[in-house]
């Protein structure tokens, strides 16, 4: 049988945390969204989210997905904040701020200004209120478009937002003529577990044109 190179598996039958090791495992390298938010009272928050894509580019728009807390089954503060406000920065991790990032994905509570916990720098934005992180290569400045709600609510249950990015801010040297240069960009993958990567090595492949048969 063909079939026996496969173990095969239904989700029905496992546990939400082996669900979640098939996924993380299986979709990898994940690029990893660094949100920056501000709660309703004014304090900036950071967290790091790697179920994070780009959607369309009219409008610019991406999304990423804050899960429920897995201790209590709660929604992580930046899903509040961005609930709270309509705004957020998704800012770019590249091989020099992958510890400090690691550091705010830490369930700190949501009077704490993770800024200061990471020893990041906040500068304040062009068009939203949320800062940019000053240490990152590449930031997007975003409103919200819609939050779609995944899942029963218990715990492993997510969330999609989807946000328009209102403004790019490029480091200028990684900057050329509209496109973004990857090998100065050091950006950082995540992969399963503690796991990360980075992008020391590329290569290309030429699109075949139009094919008729
Ligand atoms: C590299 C990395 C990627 C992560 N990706 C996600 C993700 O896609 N979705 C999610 O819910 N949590 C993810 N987490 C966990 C959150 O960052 C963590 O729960 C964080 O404390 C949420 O912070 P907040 O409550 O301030 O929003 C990730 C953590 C790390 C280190």
């Amino acid at each position: 049988m063909i079939l026996s190179k496969f173990i095969t598996i239904d989700p029905a039958q496992n546990s939400n945390q082996d669900n979640y090791k098939l996924l993380i495992g299986s979709i990898v390298p994940r690029p990893i969204a660094f949100v920056s938010t501000l709660s309703k009272d004014g304090v900036p928050n950071l967290a790091p989210f790697s179920f994070f894509t780009g959607v369309c580019s009219n409008p610019p728009t991406i999304l990423f997905c804050p899960m429920l807390r897995g201790s209590d089954g709660q929604k992580k503060d930046t899903l509040v904040n961005i609930e709270e406000t309509g705004e957020f920065v998704v800012n770019v991790v590249d091989e020099e701020i992958v510890g400090k990032m690691n550091l705010t994905a830490s369930e700190f509570s949501s009077d704490v200004d993770e800024f200061v916990e990471a020893g990041l720098t906040p500068i304040p934005a062009k068009v939203v209120k949320p800062p940019l992180v000053l240490e990152s290569p590449l930031s997007m400045e975003c409103k919200l478009q819609q939050v779609l709600y995944v899942g029963e609510g218990d715990v492993g249950s997510g969330s999609v937002v989807l946000g328009t990015v209102v403004r790019f801010h490029v480091r200028r040297d990684l900057y050329d003529a509209g496109r973004i240069d990857i090998t100065h960009l050091k950006p950082v993958a995540r992969l399963a577990g503690s796991a990360y990567c980075p992008v020391r090595e590329t290569f290309d492949l030429q699109r075949p044109g139009t094919i008729q048969r």
